[in-house]
């Protein structure tokens, strides 16, 4: 299996299931114009969690990780028209090209942009009492994965949804010796999950155009 293999089913679902989108291959164009990395989920991933939400009846989405939007405007889209998103990043630079993403895509009265260090914005929103939301979406750094997730519990009720992203790593999460602080946020993350009853989780292993990776999908109980 290979990644021109990967590619090539990612290219026949998207040619089935993704109907060509001018607005968020706007956002894209806009984010690679501006030399932002391309980082950002797959349209299939997108979709996914633009599904997700919709099955959730989210009305109260939080991202931590905004990057260009491209993710956040998937899941904007999945709110009715009186839902909010709030979205969290840490580089201006970042923010603003999502910000004019967020224009362009007439989606910018529902989301929320918040720039700074996430550990801080999410603090805020704590004591803000901006809770609870419907669907969190973790996607900024992933060494400080377990520590956004419980940032995110705190931000939570029962029946919230918790997506994290980037949890295999090129398989590379299995390596206990691995000194890569990626790896070790995301193995950190997951011996929190192992232990704590609160949440019930699983994660799956995907492959696609952007390689081997995976997702975390977790429902708070209490
Ligand atoms: N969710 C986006 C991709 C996010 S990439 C998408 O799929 O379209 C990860 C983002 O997290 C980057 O923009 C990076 O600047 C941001 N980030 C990194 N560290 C952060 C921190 N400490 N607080 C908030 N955002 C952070
Ligand atoms: C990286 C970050 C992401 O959110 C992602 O989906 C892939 C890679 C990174 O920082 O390398
Ligand atoms: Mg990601």
């Amino acid at each position: 299996m290979s990644l021109e293999q990967w590619t090539a089913v990612d290219g026949y679902i998207a040619d089935h299931l993704i109907p060509a989108d001018p607005t968020l291959e706007a956002a894209l164009a806009a984010s690679v114009v501006a030399g932002l990395p391309t980082i950002n989920v797959t349209p299939q991933q997108g979709k996914f969690l633009y599904l997700l939400a919709r099955i959730q009846g989210a009305r109260n989405i939080l991202e931590i990780g905004t990057l260009a939007g491209y993710s956040t405007l998937w899941l904007a889209r999945a709110l009715p028209d009186d839902g909010r998103l709030v979205t969290l990043e840490l580089e201006p630079k970042h923010a603003a090209v999502a910000r004019e993403n967020f224009e362009r895509a007439g989606l910018a009265s529902r989301i929320e942009l918040r720039v700074g260090p996430a550990m801080e914005t999410l603090g805020d929103l704590v004591a803000q009492h901006r809770g609870p939301f419907d669907l969190i979406f973790i996607d900024a750094d992933k060494m400080s994965m377990p520590e956004y997730f419980q940032w995110a519990m705190k931000l939570s009720r029962k029946g919230t949804v918790i997506i994290a992203d980037n949890v295999v790593r090129n398989g590379a999460v299995v390596d206990a010796t691995s000194v890569d602080e990626s790896v070790r946020g995301v193995r950190r993350l997951m011996d929190f999950l192992s232990t704590e009853p609160r949440v019930t989780a699983t994660a799956l292993q995907t492959v696609g155009n952007k390689g081997y990776d995976g997702f975390c999908l977790a429902v708070v109980n209490a």
